[in-house]
């Protein structure tokens, strides 16, 4: 893991962020991750399940073990930390667990074929936990960004105006950090691209063709 980012925020504001290192795909490090937050703040009030992989190449390139690694990091990370917070929040009585998500979910991508599915897989997960948690305190959310010109987007060919930058996506997102609303998403702009490109699938065919080169 890198945790420089999150480091240079700890170095600034050290008395409020504290950096715990996990591997989402490892049991005992997120179980001892969440015991060291609890033992030292008392309680966790919100979880974002952030962390991500895509291995992009058409399906016929790929491993099995490609869509093994990430469905372990997409959907059983998430699952680990949920399965290791959720007993706290239930007994606090309070808890948000945001969930992020992907418009791949339902529009699908070419050469994306194993990371979709884990946002599709990670999408039906979290509609069935918020609908078992209905009657507690605990919200269980969807949050979906725009296409982000983050390091899982370097290698797809997009052009420039298709990817919105991190650190607006992160502020807008940020804002919403209390929303308890089934799905989350920074803006109206990016809430109308997910409607558009749902109901209209040429479009999004149309935006994406090109940016994975298959190469048979
Ligand atoms: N970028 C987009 O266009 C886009 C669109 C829709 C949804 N999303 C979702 O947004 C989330 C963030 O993605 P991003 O765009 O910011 O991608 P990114 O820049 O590649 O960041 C992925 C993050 O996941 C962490 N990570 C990977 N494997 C991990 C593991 N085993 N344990 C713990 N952390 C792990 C990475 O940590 P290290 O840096 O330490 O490896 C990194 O911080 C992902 O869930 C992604 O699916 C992104």
């Amino acid at each position: 893991m890198n945790g420089d980012n999150v480091l240079d925020v700890h170095d600034d504001l050290s008395a409020r962020v504290r950096y715990y290192e996990c591997d989402v795909t490892d049991t005992d490090d997120v179980n001892t991750a969440v015991d060291e937050i609890i033992g030292q703040w008392g309680r966790i009030d919100i979880l974002v399940n952030n962390a991500g992989v895509a291995r992009v190449g058409f399906f016929q390139e790929r491993s099995p073990a490609d869509t093994r690694r990430e469905f372990e990091v997409n959907f059983f990370g998430y699952q680990r930390l949920i399965r290791a917070v959720l007993p706290h929040m239930r007994a606090q009585e309070t808890g948000i667990i945001h969930n992020m998500c992907s418009g791949t979910a339902d529009t699908g991508h070419a050469g994306l074929t194993g990371y979709s599915a884990t946002k599709g897989a990670i999408k039906a997960f979290v509609r069935s936990l918020r609908l078992e948690l209905r009657d507690t305190d605990v919200s269980c959310t969807l949050m979906i960004p725009p296409s982000t010109n983050t390091g899982m987007t370097a290698e797809l060919e997009y052009p420039e105006w298709m990817t919105v930058e991190p650190e607006e996506v992160g502020r807008t997102l940020a804002e919403k950090i209390y929303s308890t609303e089934p799905v989350i998403t920074p803006d109206m702009t990016t809430r109308i691209g997910l409607s558009l490109t749902r109901r209209f699938p040429f479009l999004w065919r149309r935006m994406t063709e090109g940016t994975v080169k298959n190469s048979e």
